[in-house]
């Protein structure tokens, strides 16, 4: 019996030896997941800013009940890390600690030359806060820093509104979990939590609504597997 047996059959977009992405609404394929299922969830959910025209950012209802129902799939002693909007910041902790997890720590995405967003009342907002929950007691897998610092490539253009940067999500994912464990992120949007589990040898889960992005999921898997493939071709022929 393969790893991948155990979740949900229908709704699934994409299948390798390492993850699962599924299509469709997250709170929907969440509630067939099985108890404890899961090693670390960590995710970048519609924040209600209703920014980018994102499925689900008109308000905070998605996000809110998917923190209620995280917490039966998660394994105990394991972490959940989110993005989440400053203004909301207190909602989701509240939102999260009554669903049963605690609250460990706030960390930052760091942009030092970012200029192109909206500016902030007194300038320019150079920073994305993300939340650390736990249930139980987990312990980290590698140190980190609690501000990632991300330099802005001018050339690239974002694949998704609200693309995250591979950098800060590898950071997230060494430090939460560990090889071969399983990785949830029920907003995957162009899926760059799941680039950064397929490169660090994590198993991964994703779902997103929008078939549109998806596809760009896809092709941002394959093309990492190519790029592993002719690694592993280039280190045989040495
Ligand atoms: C903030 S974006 C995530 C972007 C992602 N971090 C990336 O790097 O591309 C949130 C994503 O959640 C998706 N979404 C909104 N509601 C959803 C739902 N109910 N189920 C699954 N995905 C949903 C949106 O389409 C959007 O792509």
């Amino acid at each position: 019996m393969s790893w991948q047996d155990k979740f949900p059959k229908e709704n699934r977009y994409l299948q390798t030896l390492n993850g699962i992405l599924y299509h469709g609404d997250c709170l929907r394929i969440l509630a067939e997941f099985p108890e404890e299922s899961v090693d670390l969830i960590l995710t970048d959910p519609p924040y209600g800013t209703n920014y980018g025209k994102v499925e689900g950012d008109e308000s905070l209802e998605t996000y809110l009940k998917f923190l209620k129902i995280s917490f039966r799939i998660l394994k105990p002693d394991r972490f959940l890390i989110t993005y989440c909007f400053p203004k909301f910041i207190s909602e989701v902790i509240k939102t999260a600690e009554e669903a049963g997890f605690e609250y460990e720590w706030i960390g930052f995405n760091y942009y030092p030359n970012m200029f192109k967003q909206k500016p902030q009342p007194l300038g320019y907002n150079r920073h994305e806060p993300f939340l650390i929950f736990s249930k139980g007691h987990p312990t980290r897998n590698s140190f980190m820093k609690d501000v990632i610092h991300i330099i802005m490539e001018k050339e690239r253009r974002a694949l998704h509104p609200h693309e995250k940067p591979l950098k800060a999500l590898d950071k997230l994912v060494e430090s939460a979990s560990k090889e071969g464990q399983i990785v949830l992120d029920p907003f995957a949007g162009s899926g760059t939590t799941l680039m950064s589990c397929e490169r660090l040898n994590r198993k991964w889960i994703g779902i997103e609504i929008e078939e549109e992005y998806c596809r760009l999921a896809k092709d941002r898997i394959f093309s990492c597997l190519k790029q592993r493939r002719l690694e592993e071709f280039l280190r045989c022929g040495r």
